[in-house]
């Protein structure tokens, strides 16, 4: 699980990477190539399927645990006790299941559309492109995406926050020296990620 979510965290910043290019004052030109370029290369093709594997088997051992975490104390505290962890702990399964289920919609919104969708076509030197960029433009000018967007990756941040120092505990790496670092990278990748992502809807939107 802790592999699989580090995988996961390793797509989102290629993902970032490529998606703020959108905001180059390019005509979207260098979104779409790379975009044409993830959706054509055939090493990014196959890796999209580990990809979606990474995702089913991250979600499936995370409820797998969450179900044996229920049933190891039926009853739950009365008090709450001091706990060691990180606050979004608790709350991994719940944030985890919000940012499944807005993915779905992501999905539909974008990668479908790409694939089974006709799409928009631009030219760019003498080859024409699929105008990716232009299908985001479009949905973030509309303010209920743009405020749907941001919940989510407000709930994508909160699970970041536990997720990196996590993993690395998960991997034996638990060290009184290094657990402060890793903790810290947790929330520096949980604000990077998802404030990252939340700049794309806003810049959008508000230009
Ligand atoms: C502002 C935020 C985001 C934008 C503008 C965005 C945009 C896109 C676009 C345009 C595609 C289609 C790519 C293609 O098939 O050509 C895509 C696919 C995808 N997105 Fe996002 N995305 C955002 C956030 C996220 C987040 C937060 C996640 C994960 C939690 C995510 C997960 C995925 C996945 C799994 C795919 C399908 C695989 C792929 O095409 O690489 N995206 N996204």
């Amino acid at each position: 699980m802790a592999l699989a979510g580090l995988f996961l965290i390793s797509f989102l910043g290629v993902h970032l990477g490529i998606n703020l290019l959108i905001l180059k004052n390019d005509g979207r030109e260098a979104f779409n190539i790379a975009a044409h370029f993830m959706v054509t290369n055939p090493v990014v093709q196959s890796m999209q399927w580990v990809l979606f594997g990474g995702f089913i088997l991250h979600i499936l051992l995370g409820a797998v645990l969450q179900i044996q975490n229920w049933m190891a104390r039926p009853q739950r505290y009365k008090v709450e006790g001091f706990s060691h962890t990180s606050y979004f702990s608790k709350f991994m399964i719940h944030t985890g299941l919000i940012i499944f289920a807005f993915l779905i919609l992501h999905l539909v919104n974008f990668f479908f559309k790409a694939k089974f969708g006709a799409m928009p076509e631009v030219m760019i030197g003498d080859h024409m492109y699929e105008d990716m960029g232009l299908l985001v433009i479009e949905k973030f000018s509309n303010l209920s995406y743009v405020i749907l967007y941001i919940f989510w990756l407000l709930f994508l941040g909160f699970h970041l926050d536990h997720a990196f120092h996590s993993a690395m505990q998960s991997l034996g790496l638990n060290h009184s020296k290094y657990t402060p670092v890793f903790f810290g990278i947790s929330r520096a990748l949980a604000i990077l990620i998802a404030g990252g992502f939340m700049i794309i809807p806003l810049v959008i939107y508000f230009s």
